[in-house]
Order: C-alpha cells, then sequence, then structure tokens
C-alpha cells in the first residue's frame, strides 16, 4: 500500500524541493513555462500570459492538503533561485505504482540538476512512500530526459508511436521507462 506523506520538502548536494507558493508564478512564468524550448517537450502549450501561470500555480497550491499529492518547486539551495519543478502523480493503488514528471528553465539545463532532482524524488518515492514502480515518458526528440532517466537507473521499456499530440498539433513517439522498487533497493545508493 502507498504511504502518503503529502510534499516534504527534500534536501539534496545543490537544490531544495519544497512546496509552491503563490507568490512563485511569475518566476515560474518567467523561467520555463512561457519558454517553448521546455514546453515543446510536453504536452500543454507555453504560457503566453502570466496569469495562466497565476492560475496553474493556484491549482497546486490549492491540492497540498491532499496527502496524495506529491509536487515539488525546485530551488537552489545556495540563492534560492526557483529553476524548476518535479511531481509524482498517477497513483495506483492496486498497484502502487506512479508516473514522474519534471521540468527545469533552460537557463539551468545541463548542469546535472534535473539528474540531482530525480533521483531525490525517486528515493523519496521508494523509502518513504512505499511505491513499488516509478515510471516516465519522454518524446524520443527530447533525448536528454531519457539519459537522466537512465542515470537514476530508470529502464527502457519500449517505444510507444504517437503516443501524444502535443499543443501544435504534432504527434511525437514516447520512449517508456520505468524502475521497480526492487531494483531500486537492490542497487542501494549507487544510481
Ligand atoms: C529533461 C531536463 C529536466 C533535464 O534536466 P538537466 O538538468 O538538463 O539534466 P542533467 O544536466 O542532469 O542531465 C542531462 C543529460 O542529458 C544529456 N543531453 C543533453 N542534451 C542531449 C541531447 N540532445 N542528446 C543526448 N543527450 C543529451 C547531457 O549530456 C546529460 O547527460 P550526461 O550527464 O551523461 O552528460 C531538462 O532538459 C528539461 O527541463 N527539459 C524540458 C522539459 C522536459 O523535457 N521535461 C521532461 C518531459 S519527459
Amino acid at each position: 500500500m502507498i504511504t502518503y506523506i503529502g510534499t516534504p520538502q527534500i534536501e539534496t548536494n545543490r537544490l531544495l524541493l519544497e512546496k509552491f507558493v503563490l507568490s512563485d508564478a511569475q518566476k515560474v512564468f518567467d523561467h520555463w513555462i512561457s519558454d517553448e524550448r521546455v514546453t515543446d517537450n510536453r504536452v500543454s502549450a507555453a504560457h503566453t500570459d502570466v496569469s495562466q501561470t497565476v492560475e496553474r500555480v493556484a491549482g497546486i497550491v490549492s491540492q497540498y492538503e491532499k496527502e496524495d499529492f506529491c509536487y515539488w518547486a525546485v530551488k537552489l539551495k545556495d540563492s534560492g533561485e526557483l529553476i524548476g519543478e518535479i511531481d509524482l502523480y498517477d497513483f495506483d493503488e492496486a498497484t502502487g505504482n506512479c508516473e514522474v514528471s519534471y521540468s527545469l528553465g533552460y537557463r539551468w539545463w545541463n548542469q546535472g540538476y534535473g539528474t540531482e532532482a530525480l533521483r531525490a524524488v525517486i528515493e523519496f518515492g521508494f523509502r518513504h512512500m512505499n511505491l513499488h514502480k516509478v515510471a516516465a515518458a519522454h518524446n524520443t526528440d527530447n533525448p536528454a530526459s531519457g539519459r537522466i532517466m537512465s542515470k537514476v537507473g530508470m529502464v527502457q521499456e519500449g517505444i510507444v508511436r504517437d503516443m501524444i499530440r502535443n499543443s501544435k498539433g504534432q504527434y511525437k513517439d514516447c520512449a517508456i521507462y520505468g524502475i521497480l522498487e526492487g531494483e531500486y533497493f537492490s542497487k542501494g545508493d549507487g544510481f
């Protein structure tokens, strides 16, 4: 059975993962959600007006009262800068499985932060939530996302053709990845 404990603060070497607050909306807009370099790799379109982001962040904040809601703001520990987001979702009680998704602002790509955040959330899921499996999918034209999945021990399970249709009407093939609790614990902290 999954143990839900909401969205507690998680600290890594360089990052703090913590709850969003309403006043984060402008930074979310400026740092990633209005940027097509980021949103082209996701399903939803880039925001064109910060009011869309205010609504989205308010929607996130309003769900923190639910214990089965796990949605973190990713911040740099040194400066407090808000650089991205990561969440666990689609919890399946029957299996103990769920999905993970994440986005970082473009200026912070390729500095290891995505790997660090994903590793921390997977560790949290297995060590504290009793998850059985964490899965994710990335567009095959977004290999950096697959790379960070591999780096944290997720295994590619296949490719689903035309799995999503993005906001520009383009179909995308997606690579499906997953990591099982047995794999996580058998490999220890070595990922
Ligand atoms: C996916 C994402 C979170 C990765 O974050 P990040 O902080 O840049 O990731 P890291 O720096 O930890 O690692 C990136 C890895 O991808 C590799 N990489 C980057 N661009 C690549 C490319 N075009 N082809 C292959 N590998 C690539 C990097 O070399 C690095 O691997 P390495 O450590 O072995 O060298 C970030 O690119 C992002 O937010 N993208 C837009 C949103 C998104 O794609 N979300 C996920 C949807 S599934």
